[in-house]
């Protein structure tokens, strides 16, 4: 089977073809489809078929899948999250800038999700590269910020005030009171499969710089948030029904956009968490074995 790379904007994102990710895939091609999505950072996909199992299969070949601690997943497999926008719900889910489950101790790398139903117009979603927002700093900025570590969580985005935890007819989401832990995490990340460094911190679930006052980080993040959203980073996916975009959560922000009121929109997520650290070292110390 060999891959089409099709490249969608300079910053990142392309879409990729000759692909049927309903099928058991050969090692081989999930491993051009890993190094699609590290080198593009949001990686696309068009005209698939996927059954819940079959998506969990697909994501299952990655790492370990999430179950998000807030939202429900399907009653048949807690790793696939349905995300639906009923014609009557007024609010989506995801519809901010953010990078999914930063506010984990160990956030997942990446996420797939794919279409099901899709509005008429409206409802594309965008994607940042975190990456080129950090190529774009002056190395004076660069060298301060991969100093620094940000503390992430939930409790603001799942409280009942925030965007994530409220209401929707069709999804099942807790709110975190008073659970949400906090997590620290380098504001730089090195990547560790490409070494390319890039933004970590997010407006959703970022809430200061570890060890800095509330108003020196606010001024800080603020202008990093400004900075980072900046249209030249950017890329824009319009779904179509059997669409599914695969993007790399540890350089990549994303925002849902919700410019479609009164249409419904319905898509199923599974989100790949990292492998458990002692898998990982097994792996190391087993390709350093000489052959
Ligand atoms: C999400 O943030 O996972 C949802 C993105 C979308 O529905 O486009």
């Amino acid at each position: 089977m060999s891959l089409k790379i099709h490249r969608l904007a300079g910053a990142l994102g392309a879409e990729v073809s000759g692909v049927d990710l309903s099928q058991p895939l050969p090692d081989a091609t999930i491993a051009a489809i890993r190094q699609a999505l590290v080198e593009h950072q949001v990686i696309f996909f068009r005209d698939q078929a996927l059954t819940p199992a079959q998506q969990s299969a697909f994501g299952a070949r990655f790492g370990p899948l999430n179950i998000h601690p807030y939202v429900a997943g399907m009653a048949d497999d807690p790793a696939v999250m349905e995300v639906i926008k009923e014609a009557g719900d007024r609010i989506n889910f995801g519809g901010g800038w953010h990078s999914d489950m930063s506010f984990l101790q160990r956030p997942a790398i990446g996420s797939i999700l794919y279409a099901v139903e899709t509005p008429e117009f409206g409802g594309d979603t965008l994607f940042a590269s975190q990456a080129a927002a950090f190529d774009a700093l002056s190395s004076g900025l660069q060298r301060t910020l991969e100093g620094l570590n940000a503390v992430h969580s939930a409790a603001r985005e799942y409280s009942a005030q925030g965007h994530s935890a409220q209401k929707r007819q069709s999804m099942a989401i807790a709110e975190a009171d008073g659970l949400a832990g906090e997590y620290v995490h380098p504001m730089v990340l090195v990547h560790p499969e490409t070494g390319r460094k890039a933004l970590y911190v997010n407006p959703a679930f970022t809430m200061k710089i570890e060890g800095w006052k509330t108003s020196e980080s606010k001024a800080l993040l603020d202008y990093l948030f400004a900075h980072c959203r900046y249209e030249g980073f950017t890329c824009r996916f319009g779904w179509r029904p059997g669409s599914v975009a695969f993007w790399d959560n540890r350089s990549v922000w994303h925002f849902a956009l919700n410019d479609y009121q009164g249409q419904r929109r319905h898509m199923r997520r599974v989100t790949v968490d990292p492998w458990p650290v002692e898998a990982s070292v097994s792996a190391a110390r087993l390709a350093a074995q000489p052959a």
